[in-house]
């Protein structure tokens, strides 16, 4: 008999009023209207050089061919340049997602004890669950670590076994970063206790500052790259691994997708690195003061907050628990209303209900309606 294998819990939790996760994002990518503040995409892109490049790439049937299975090289350099990374290796692959899995893939052995926060992105947990035994989710919601898994948060939760550190950084969905002192101290312990750390760089450019721990780690760090936020292509499913040349090489052998990453994408992600001073600033800014305007809202209503202001991400987690309201009951509510905000149940298993997630790396314009839409949010569901 067939007998499934249990992981740690990811965030498919399925919404109220639908039969799966699947009919929940096809309703809301099928309404036009919906105001995407529930997965930190980025919308602020024009038809920019990222949009003609692939529409030249479709004209010329590029998608006809096979890419090379590890990526272009073009596309490859731009990356360690921007990451500011010499004498690595690289591997495109299809989104960061991907990546995350085979790091944790070519790491862990059972015995394994791999150290994420909480909240944290919960699928690199549950990806940390499919190859160790031991996940442990250091509870950071509180002022005193600065929102983060610190250093000292690191050392007071290691173990003899542990082979794993995840760093989100910034992270999702606290929007918390780590200074250069810490990405060194981080970096000390990994070098020290033959520990990998896996640095999640998702967010770094919505950051003011950010620190490659591979520049300090070399042969300890996995970095994590994704096309999904600034650059806003998402959907199109781009990402790389950065790591030494050792541990790329094993990664090749275990790779699924070995015919390549979409043709298409990778033309877009080429164009958005070289137009990448074009177009930085402008979304940056747009997003900085979205993120101001909401700030002003939440500070005229009473009993809630915004946790770790300002956050260094394109997203923001507001505190609601004094409200009595729950979080997953505030977001169906704004989904009511077109506003897709995610629920601190996506992001954390011990504090979700505290809080609700938004991005708004968006036009003002909508930003302005959730502005509107919050405060009612609030006054109707309030329990105390
Ligand atoms: C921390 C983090 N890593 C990775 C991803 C997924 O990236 P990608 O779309 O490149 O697979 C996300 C998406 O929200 C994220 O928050």
């Amino acid at each position: 008999m067939f007998k499934e294998k249990k992981y740690v819990r990811d965030a498919k939790k399925i919404p109220k009023g639908f039969d799966t996760t699947n009919h929940f994002f096809e309703y809301l990518f099928n309404n036009k209207d919906m105001i995407w503040m529930g997965q930190n995409t980025n919308h602020l892109h024009k038809e920019d050089d990222i949009h003609s490049a692939m529409v030249e790439s479709l004209k010329e049937r590029q998608y006809s061919k096979y890419p090379p299975s590890e990526g272009f090289s073009e596309l490859k350099d731009l990356i360690l340049k921007d990451l500011n990374i010499d004498n690595q290796d690289i591997l495109i692959s299809s989104g960061g997602t991907d990546s995350l899995y085979l790091a944790m893939n070519v790491i862990l052995q059972p015995k394994h004890t791999v150290i994420t926060c909480d909240p944290g992105y919960l699928i690199i947990d549950n990806f940390a669950s499919r190859f160790s035994n031991k996940i442990i989710q250091v509870p950071i919601y509180n002022k005193e670590c600065g929102y983060k898994l610190t250093p000292k948060l690191l050392k007071e939760n290691m173990d003899e076994n542990t082979k794993v550190v995840v760093l989100i950084d910034p992270l999702n969905p606290l929007g918390s970063a780590y200074t250069k002192e810490e990405i060194k101290e981080f970096a000390e312990i990994a070098i020290a206790n033959d520990i990998y750390l896996i640095h999640d760089v998702t967010y770094k450019d919505f950051a003011h500052e950010h620190y490659s721990v591979a520049n300090y780690a070399p042969n300890n760090t996995i970095t994590i790259y994704s096309f999904s936020k600034i650059f806003g292509m998402a959907g199109l499913r781009i990402g790389a691994m950065i790591s030494s040349f050792e541990i790329i090489a094993a990664v090749k052998a275990i790779i699924i997708n070995d015919l390549g990453t979409n043709i298409i994408s990778q033309s877009g992600a080429i164009a958005a690195l070289k137009s990448k001073d074009k177009w930085l600033d402008i979304i940056v800014n747009t997003t900085r003061n979205n993120q101001k305007l909401i700030k002003a809202m939440i500070d005229e209503i009473d009993d809630i907050f915004i946790i770790n202001y300002p956050s260094e991400a394109n997203m923001i987690s507001i505190d609601i628990e004094k409200t009595g309201i729950d979080s997953d009951e505030l977001a169906e509510y704004l989904l009511d209303k077109n506003i897709f905000a995610r629920s601190g149940n996506y992001t954390s298993k011990h504090f979700g209900n505290k809080y609700l997630r938004v991005s708004f790396s968006i036009p003002e314009e909508e930003v302005k309606i959730f502005i509107q839409e919050f405060p009612k949010a609030i006054s109707k569901l309030r329990k105390q």
